[in-house]
């Protein structure tokens, strides 16, 4: 079993994109800028958006952070978002969801400029996916994509189930997976709740996309041996043994699952870092087509 490092491919991809952008530098070019918008105190997405920033740091991006109270309306979140989309020193614009119930994810998506959404969730995005056409792909499924790539992972002809159907993950994975692109052309099947007999589907695949959100929910009965495994659960389980009073854990349980795999993802440390990575690219990519 040999573990898909997401630190170890996120830093590969980092350090190109940090020479890239000194290459812009050089000839006198503005910088990639990312607006992060983060409403509320879910404790979770703040620490995601800090790392975004971070990781804009360490690549020599520029990066604001915007944040709102819980109390923000819908309406005063729109305004923000087209005064960013006005805004010609901004290149990409992220809303960390999930959003406070009030506000309409699907109205907030729809009123970021394609041009800017570097997170792949505008409809004029997932709508050039599926048709394989160039545009801004969904972080997470591109950071996943990414790290197949990385670690040089033989997709085509193989059988990829990928467990959740959300617009975030479990949908556009399925898509780019069954892409005629490199990596891709799996035949996959995209397995939710109402599936029966998930088992048997997950014990015949190659590759296994685990995005459900139930921790440690994939067991080692369910996995072939010799089967690649991507985790891309985190969810924050109590645990009063540590400082911050929980520990992350994925939607696979790795300890069974591991030993009977060609490759796996660890939780943290898999998919996380190639999320943050694919963003960047995607940042890069918006910033370059305005210049
Ligand atoms: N919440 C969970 N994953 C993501 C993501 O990739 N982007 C944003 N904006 N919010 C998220």
């Amino acid at each position: 079993m040999k573990i898909l490092d997401g630190k170890l491919a996120a830093q590969a991809v980092k350090e190109q994109l940090r020479e890239a952008v000194e290459g812009l530098k050089a000839v006198g070019k503005r910088v990639p800028h990312l607006a992060a918008i983060l409403i509320g105190d879910n404790g979770a997405s703040a620490t995601y958006v800090a790392a975004k920033v971070k990781a804009c740091e360490e690549t020599g991006f520029t990066s604001t952070l915007l944040r709102y109270e819980t109390s923000i309306s819908e309406a005063q979140l729109l305004e923000k978002i087209t005064e960013l989309n006005n805004n010609p020193s901004i290149d990409g614009i992220l809303v960390q969801l999930p959003l406070p119930a009030h506000i309409a994810e699907e109205a907030v998506i729809k009123a970021i400029d394609p041009a800017k959404d570097v997170d792949g969730f505008h409809p004029v995005n997932l709508g050039k996916m599926v048709q394989g056409q160039p545009g801004f792909i969904p972080a997470t499924p591109y950071g996943i994509m990414l790290l197949l790539e990385h670690f040089q992972i033989e997709t085509a002809g193989k059988h990829a189930v990928v467990i959740g159907r959300s617009n975030i993950v479990g949908r556009p994975m399925s898509i780019l997976l069954s892409g005629n692109n490199q990596p891709g052309n799996c035949t996959v099947t995209l397995c939710h709740s109402r599936t029966k007999e998930l088992e048997a589907h997950c014990k015949q695949a190659d590759i296994i996309v685990a995005a459900l959100g139930k921790p440690e929910f994939l067991q080692a009965s369910m996995v072939k041996e010799g089967a690649v495994v991507i985790d891309v659960g985190i969810t924050r389980v109590k645990d009063d043994s540590k400082k911050s009073g929980f520990r992350l854990l994925g939607d696979v349980h790795f300890e069974s699952v591991a030993p009977r795999c060609s490759w796996i993802t660890p939780v943290p440390g898999g998919v996380g870092p190639m999320t943050i990575a694919a963003l960047l690219k995607n940042t890069f990519q918006a910033c370059q087509q305005r210049h």
